[in-house]
């Protein structure tokens, strides 16, 4: 794959961490011979500005019955989505409304719709956080998404009002037969309101670790209007949001069926300040994801050397890509702590480093602590204040390597 998903123009590679595992791959110590591997290299589209992988793994291998990512660990991103849902709720419901979502995952959105009676359907492939989904309440199918899957949809429910999607759409590569099924699904004055983390923080903050094999594309505005344009749809809105270190809202809607904010245009203006349109940007970042690499390697061996002992927090699919590209070993971090029960008791994808529950870190808090889930930092120096006060350390490396 060397032609662009949404335009088949050329690709222009400019990134490659090397052999990667499966992000989300955490594995029992007996099955770290069969571990699968994959080139994550990264290219960019001059033509339409997206930023995609040129190689990823086939779906059935990252999204399955043993997909570890339960969205509800997280208490912010549970009051993230009960606002996302309370503005779908004022602003974007017709006449007997119905709501579907992508990538619903353990409903950590959709239960807003059921405590408010909404009709709903959630589409999620992954079994294991499907059945989560059904246990409280929410209608969910186990499938992906794609045209066929949308016209079955409208078939047994009608259209929507509203097709919702969190960090989910970046992860699908076959986009436009997502979009074809959108816009067929969508009644004629209803919307796509879909987040991902954005490219422009990315970029900005060195956040090399959201490139891994669960994410096909890094968005920008100018990129996802050249896929929805493609469509007879087009972005209405758009609105940054904190999430996962700075995520993009975008709104599509049917073309010429809603007012387009000034916002849109301000924000493409905004991506070519940042250069977002242009090669030389992302040779520039892989200057910086090199040199990052290099800071981030050389206090881990220095607090080595020292006799510190330094313990992962947060599992993430992230930390993949930062500890297989930098080669931190389990000689440099200790184990990682995390709060999934499914991760505990894992190795981590690649890199190997045992993952423990976070009683084992609080049982005997290490001098420092690697911050993998720097996304969730605000929640987690809250909940961590006693390890700081106490002597504890953080270490992070986005948007730069420093200790604090
Ligand atoms: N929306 C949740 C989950 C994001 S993780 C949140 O923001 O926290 C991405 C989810 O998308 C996973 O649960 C995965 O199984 C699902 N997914 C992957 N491909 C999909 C597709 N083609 N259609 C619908 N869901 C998909
Ligand atoms: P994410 O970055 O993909 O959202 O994953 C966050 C991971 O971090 C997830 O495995 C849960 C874990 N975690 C903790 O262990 N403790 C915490 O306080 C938080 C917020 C997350
Ligand atoms: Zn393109």
């Amino acid at each position: 794959m060397t032609n662009c998903r949404i335009c088949n123009a050329p690709l222009n590679e400019f990134i490659d961490f090397g052999r990667m595992p499966i992000a989300n791959g955490f594995l029992a110590p007996e099955q770290t011979d069969s571990e699968y591997f994959f080139g994550l290299r990264v290219g960019f589209c001059a033509a339409c500005n997206m930023v995609q992988l040129i190689e990823q793994p086939e779906r059935e291998r990252m999204f399955n019955e043993n997909y570890a990512y339960f969205s509800s660990i997280s208490v912010r991103m549970e009051q993230h989505f009960k606002a996302f849902a309370d503005m779908v709720l004022r602003d974007y419901l017709g006449g007997d409304p119905f709501v579907v979502e992508l990538g619903s995952n353990d409903g950590i959105m959709l239960h807003n719709f059921v405590d408010a009676g909404i009709r709903h359907l959630g589409v999620e492939p992954s079994q294991n956080v499907a059945e989560a989904a059904r246990s409280r309440g929410v209608n969910t199918i186990c499938s992906f998404f794609d045209e066929a899957l949308a016209g079955e949809i409208k078939a047994q429910n009608g259209p929507a009002d509203a097709i919702l999607a969190a960090n989910v759409m970046c992860h699908i590569p076959y986009l436009h037969s997502v979009a074809a099924g959108m816009k067929s699904l969508l009644k004629p004055e209803g919307v796509v309101i879909f987040e991902d983390p954005y490219l422009g923080d990315i970029i900005e903050n060195t956040a090399y670790d959201q490139i891994y094999d669960e994410h096909v594309f890094y968005f920008s505005v100018s990129s996802v209007a050249c896929l929805f344009e493609q469509h007879g749809m087009e972005v209405v809105d758009v609105l940054p949001q904190h999430t996962h270190g700075g995520s993009m809202r975008y709104v599509i809607a049917q073309k010429g069926k809603r007012a387009v904010s000034p916002a849109v245009a301000e924000q493409k203006r905004k991506e070519a300040r940042l250069g977002l349109d242009r090669l030389e940007t992302f040779h520039r970042f892989r200057s910086e994801v090199e040199a990052s690499r290099d800071a981030l390697k050389a206090v881990l061996q220095g607090l080595k050397a020292e006799g510190r002992r330094v313990v992962g927090y947060g599992a993430t699919s992230k930390s993949t890509t930062v500890t297989v590209y930098c080669g931190i070993t389990p000689e440099l971090v200790e184990f990682i702590s995390d709060t999934t029960p499914s991760k505990q008791g894992k190795l981590s994808p690649g890199a190997h480093i045992p993952v423990r529950p976070y009683a084992d870190f609080a049982a005997a808090p290490p001098d420092v602590a690697l911050l993998f889930a720097w996304n969730h930092g605000e929640e987690i120096m809250e909940k961590e204040a006693a390890f700081r006060r106490e002597g504890g350390k953080w270490l992070r490396y986005v948007p730069k390597v420093e200790i604090l």
